[in-house]
């Protein structure tokens, strides 16, 4: 059995006392739940003022947005792996479709970006997804595959089962305009056939798979409704307390706790 997973990803939002304020309303709204597990992932410049509002009771966990592959040096603007470990992050998000279009990362960047966190015991959520071109000459699942090639090719299934995939099509970040469950399921059908040829058929099972892309309190549930949906990755709608709060009680609901 998969635990839910409800993601916040903050991007390039909220100072570190912004951060602080929101984790403390955010502490107090919502109490730990055994089903489902929250996780949040402010900027970097906030990461240590959310760890103290979260203090050391709270379940709910940290992500880094991004990593360097290496451990340290003259990486100017960088963050390496030792350091999102030592400010507490249990988990890091690695290649969004903005660090791939706007930062130019490669699968193979990311490969390397993966190798690092699972050496530091950092679990990734790897996003993949399509542009609106690619699924309109009806190259999505060829895409996905390739991505997941790129990205995971090698690892073990020690490896695989600290990761957490992302489905996020390009054209549903940010736009309001979510895929369907119709879409969107069919797409994490093709990721949990590629775990299993490629590793096996439990590796297919115990891995979680997200969706997401304009994620809101009023979609979730329907993407929710389906075994093949593990959870979810928010972006704009995890920056106020009472969305995020809302789609992670939801998420609960579900599992029925
Ligand atoms: P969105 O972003 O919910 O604002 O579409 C999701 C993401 O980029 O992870």
């Amino acid at each position: 059995m998969r635990t839910s997973l409800i993601a916040g990803n903050w991007k390039m939002n909220k100072t570190a006392s912004e951060a602080a304020a929101f984790t403390h309303e955010l502490v107090q709204r919502k109490p730990a739940s055994p089903s489902v597990e929250i996780v949040i992932a402010p900027p970097f410049t906030a990461l240590d003022s959310v760890r103290r509002a979260l203090g050391t009771e709270s379940s709910i966990g940290l992500a880094g947005q991004n990593l360097h592959w290496a451990d340290s040096g003259a990486y100017t603007g960088e963050v390496s792996a030792p350091m999102l470990k030592d400010l507490g992050c249990r988990y890091v998000i690695l290649g969004h479709s903005e660090r791939r279009a706007l930062f130019g990362e490669t699968d193979e960047i990311i490969h390397k970006k993966l190798a690092t966190a699972f050496r530091h015991g950092l679990k990734p959520i790897l996003c993949v997804g399509e542009s609106l071109a690619q699924r309109e000459a009806g190259q999505t699942t060829q895409l996905i595959a390739q991505q997941l090639r790129g990205c995971l090719a090698g690892f073990t299934p020690t490896h695989l089962a600290m990761l957490t995939i992302a489905y996020e099509p390009v054209w549903a970040i940010g736009t309001g305009k979510a895929a369907s469950p119709e879409q969107a399921v069919p797409v994490h059908q093709t990721i949990r056939l590629f775990l299993q040829n490629e590793w096996s058929s439990a590796i297919a099972q115990e891995t979680r798979i997200l969706y997401g892309g304009s994620v809101t309190p009023q979609n979730v549930s329907s993407f929710l409704a389906s075994e093949e949906i593990d959870g979810a990755l928010v972006g704009g709608a995890c920056l106020q307390v009472e969305s995020f709060v809302t789609i992670a009680d939801l998420a609960q609901k579900r599992t029925g706790h």
